[in-house]
């Protein structure tokens, strides 16, 4: 039989599934391949899809992925698996899927979010759980099916989050990993286990949820039926895994407090890793497990950060692309002659905890023109960003430089008025292929390539450029949090 040569990284995306195929010698992807499948609202506020569209889309992307590599099925060694986190799966006693899965950005739970917070109190769910009650996570929608779907609540037996329904297709396990766990507002983030005191409050059933596993464990191989399916051998074996934050933050080399990164997308996140487990009482920085066994990350997430820049061009000026108006945005200081923007287009999750603020240019006068507005949106953005910042050095961590990834670190001009804004300097790695690579990381330890994550990280991944702040001055944050900040009055 041939020598393993090569690993998969699997994402179970929102939009898709994508499949990388990577060199178990040198780490480079060899090949990639996407299937998206669709998204459901079939009422406002409510966010759904059909785990079956994940299957036929990951089978189908792995079948891509192999013939574009060109590599025999017996030169895989493991599967590593991330995905869209907080989503919920509910399977019957025969393991068939009750429902469409309810995901993420699915909003229809506050009503379930206010009850967590009574039954168990909010601040305490918080000590347990690192973050508050939100409708965002997957508790709040299991309250939801027994207040609303009571058929559907009497036929569970076992529940599950979007890349383990996967794994259980792959492999018949039921398993999750820490960090999708602590997502789920049922996990000890300090125990790394379920939480008995939160689902005794909730009177939810233990037995329903699948075993917790450290995210490099191996916990099942491919099955003779999933190998017909998807090309792969069976036997192959298949990791525990990572939500999709925490598989970003391993392929973006986030390993210990010195240094965060920035992702920037439509949403920023802000990701921090700690050897402990600090808890914001506040509830505005969210505390997880993390994919490098035994520590944890902190995590702000900014709701519309690249999303406010495509809204304002496509808003103000749909002829001019991202390059043009950022260059054109050059033209103006810092501080945009005192305009300033909000960028709380959706409302913001982190700090303001608030999904009814909204976006604002503040400032106007004749003095400003289409550059001084480019220039405040791309700024307000920064400045969102840097009161997550902020919030991660208010809980004692102190990061000497920042790593910038997403769509948003393309461009060395933005990165620029980032290091100026952040006070720090900004950097961007040589692997920019995000979660899924953060799962094939995980898949090349439990093959034996590094001896764990830590090492993995530190071999892999190599800063590519770094910017240091030359105009940096405090007072201009004062002067933005002064303008753009809600008013509590
Ligand atoms: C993380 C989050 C999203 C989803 C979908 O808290 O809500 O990143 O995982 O990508």
């Amino acid at each position: 039989m041939a020598e393993p040569t090569h690993v998969l990284g699997i994402d179970i995306g929102t939009g898709g599934c994508r499949t990388l195929v990577i060199g178990l010698s040198d780490g480079k992807v060899t090949a990639a391949a996407d299937a998206s499948y669709p998204l459901s609202t079939p009422a406002p506020g409510w966010s759904e899809q059909d785990p079956a569209d994940w299957w036929q889309a990951c089978c189908q992307s792995i079948a891509s992925a192999m013939q574009r590599a060109n590599i025999e099925p017996s030169h895989i060694a493991c599967v590593g698996l991330t995905g869209q986190m907080h989503g919920l799966v509910v399977l019957d006693k025969h393991h068939e899927v009750l429902r469409p899965a309810m995901l993420w950005n699915d909003g229809r739970t506050e009503a379930e979010c206010a009850d967590m917070d009574q039954r168990i109190g909010r601040e305490r769910l918080i000590q347990i759980t690192g973050k508050p009650a939100l409708t965002s996570f997957t508790a709040p929608k299991l309250l939801w099916l027994r207040a609303h779907e009571p058929a559907v609540w009497s036929r569970i037996t076992q529940v599950m989050l979007p890349k383990d329904e996967i794994r259980r297709r792959l492999t018949g396990v039921c398993a999750i990993d820490v960090t999708d766990a602590s997502g789920t507002s049922m996990l000890d983030v300090s125990t790394r286990n379920w939480s008995h005191e939160v689902l005794t409050h909730l009177d939810l059933d233990p037995s329903w949820l699948p075993d917790v596993h450290e995210s490099p464990t191996v916990v099942g191989a491919i099955t003779p039926n999933a190998a017909k399916q998807t090309g792969l051998m069976a036997g192959i074996p298949v990791v525990a895994g990572a939500g999709d934050q925490a598989a970003a933050g391993l392929a973006c080399g986030i390993a210990d407090d010195s240094v965060i990164s920035v992702n920037l997308g439509t949403s920023g996140v802000i990701f921090a890793a700690c050897q402990d487990a600090p808890i914001d009482v506040s509830g505005s920085m969210h505390t997880f497990c993390h994919a490098v066994p035994h520590t944890c990350h902190l995590m702000g997430c900014m709701l519309s950060a690249g999303g406010s820049l495509q809204w304002y061009r496509n808003t103000f000026c749909p002829d001019l692309d991202y390059d043009t108006i950022i260059n054109e945005a050059t033209s103006v200081d810092m501080g945009c002659e005192g305009l300033s923007f909000a960028p709380y287009l959706t409302g913001e999750r982190t700090p303001h905890q608030d999904a009814s603020l909204t976006g604002a240019f503040h400032g106007i006068t004749n003095r400003h023109s289409r550059a001084h507005f480019s220039r405040a949106v791309l700024e307000g953005i920064l400045h969102g960003l840097l009161d997550s910042i902020d919030l991660v050095q208010q809980i004692g961590r102190q990061p000497t430089h920042v790593r910038m990834t997403g769509g948003g670190a393309r461009s060395a001009t933005w990165r620029r008025m980032a290091a100026d804004i952040f006070g720090l300097p900004v950097t961007t790695v040589n692997v920019t292929d995000g979660s899924a690579y953060g799962a094939g990381m995980l898949a090349m330890v439990a093959a034996g390539r590094y001896p764990d994550v830590s090492d993995c990280m530190t071999n892999i991944i190599e800063e590519t450029s770094s910017i240091d702040p030359q105009n940096h001055d405090v007072d201009r944050h004062t002067a933005w949090m002064q303008a753009a900040h809600p008013r509590k009055d």
